[in-house]
């Protein structure tokens, strides 16, 4: 089972699908109704759109989640190895984030002037990601919207550099493909099936594909580069892991051609305590994080060095004043500041790091083990606390990750463990593993995947 795939496979894919699916729906009576009430004021019957992105049949109502346990509208629990697609790495509803958010909502949400603990939090940003200077949004989007503007306006350059396949939030620069046309020579197409946008691509980013560093460096040399923006890991189509001396040579030719780096580590704060740019050394300009960062809460942060931070003084000085085009209302907000602390004191420990990736090292093993039984030549990923196992050889850049998906039969297996008591991300084959996820629940896991492929693989 790989990417060429088998008539007689994908039938069987089909079939296990249309089971499972009649499954689902007999399973979820309570959600079912809930989904029928919502869609009479709700788009799609969700508050977003794209809590329908799970494919199935209607969407799941969550009465509960704590801990790693996903309780539903029916009373069916799960175990969660997708948390929120990162928002809930360190585990649903943490204890230290409760009662920061009890305590926070007695003393004063949003004030518009900074809350007293301020000084604080920054010391222990900088303490633990190791960059001196720093600011608040609510999302990890508007935190490299906000980026890609500073580095903009200090480098007096317009154009930004990304990964082919990258996710960055719906930061109209980073909605882009490579284009075919121009393979590794840059330039940009605007993504697939975007709704609505008019932002033209092709005048503001330049895409190449990830561990080229030919390609980076040839658009790099014109000098026309503000910014590359990456993950050290690419998380968003498969995991994508950065070839020896990949990362360490892109930080060498920003330098080289005075173009900022920006890391953004909104997956890849499951790397290790600090983020894997932190642990690899990497020495980034700007380094962003959201989702997970305050416990869950909406917030994220992008910290940034001390010639970025005289960078953005020389940009306030020259302009004329107004606008800076810049900030949400309720960004830094005490509610969210106070959350953030406590993630940093008591979730983003060496402990609970320790844990998380002890557990996860368990899984990839177990996974590893699976595929070799079933003789599959199917591979596993991981960064830290977070892991994919994708169809055939790890991937080299996005688009051969894209090449490898199989979305009929990532569906078919999501469906197949949610069916069991086992939540998985939606998109490709990603699994989170939380402090509060251990080897039983990572077995459990494990388990229903084999019988899963079993099933499918003694298809005729
Ligand atoms: C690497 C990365 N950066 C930024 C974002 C945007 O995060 P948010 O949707 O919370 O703004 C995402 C979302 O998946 C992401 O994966």
């Amino acid at each position: 089972m790989t990417g060429a795939h088998r008539p007689g496979i994908d039938e069987a894919v089909r079939k296990l699908t249309a089971r499972e699916h009649a499954a689902f729906v007999a399973a979820h009576p309570a959600s079912a109704r809930l989904a029928h009430e919502a869609a009479a004021h709700w788009l799609d019957g969700v508050p977003m759109h794209w809590m329908r992105d799970w494919g199935t049949p209607h969407p799941l109502y969550v009465r509960r989640a704590q801990g790693v346990d996903v309780e539903d509208a029916d009373g069916n629990r799960y175990i969660d190895f997708c948390f929120g697609d990162t928002g809930a790495m360190f585990g649903h509803a943490p204890p230290a984030i409760a009662r920061a958010l009890a305590a926070a909502g007695e003393a004063g949400i949003t004030s518009m002037l900074p809350a007293e603990c301020v000084a604080r939090v920054g010391a222990k940003l900088a303490e633990t990601f190791g960059l001196p200077f720093w600011q608040m949004t609510q999302t990890a989007t508007d935190a490299n919207r906000n980026v890609l503007r500073w580095a903009r306006a200090i480098a007096g350059r317009a154009r930004m550099l990304v990964f082919d396949g990258c996710y960055h939030g719906t930061v109209e620069e980073t909605l882009v493909r490579a284009d075919p046309a121009l393979a590794g020579q840059g330039g940009a197409r605007a993504r697939a099936g975007l709704i609505g946008m008019s932002h033209d691509v092709a005048m503001t980013t330049d895409v190449v594909p990830f561990n080229d560093l030919d390609a980076v460096a040839r658009v790099l040399a014109r000098g026309q580069t503000a910014a590359v923006i990456a993950e050290p890991v690419m998380t968003n189509i498969g995991m994508v892991l950065p070839a020896p001396g990949f990362l360490e040579r892109l930080r060498e030719l920003t330098r080289e051609r005075g173009t900022l780096l920006v890391i953004d580590e909104t997956h890849t704060l499951s790397s290790a305590l600090g983020g894997y740019s932190r642990a690899h050394a990497l020495d980034p300009d700007f380094w962003v994080c959201g989702k997970a960062i305050a416990g869950g809460m909406p917030c994220a942060v992008f910290g940034f060095t001390a010639v970025v931070e005289a960078g953005m003084r020389r940009v306030q000085a020259e302009r004329a004043g107004g606008h800076s085009g810049m900030g949400t209302t309720l960004a830094g907000n005490a509610l969210a500041l106070a959350c953030l602390e406590a993630s940093l004191d008591e979730l983003m420990t060496a402990s609970n790091y320790s844990t998380m990736l002890a557990t996860a090292g368990h899984l990839a093993a177990g996974l590893t083990r699976l595929f070799a039984d079933a003789k599959l030549d199917w591979h596993v990923a991981r960064v830290g606390a977070r892991l994919e196992f994708g169809f055939g050889a790890p991937p080299r850049n996005g688009a051969e990750s894209e090449r490898a998906a199989w979305p009929a039969l990532e569906h078919a297996i999501h469906l197949h463990l949610l069916n069991r008591g086992v939540l998985l991300t939606p998109f490709h084959n990603m699994m989170l593993c939380s402090p509060l996820t251990t080897t039983a629940h990572a077995d459990t896991l494990l388990a229903h995947l084999g019988d899963c492929l079993r099933e499918l693989r003694s298809a005729p």
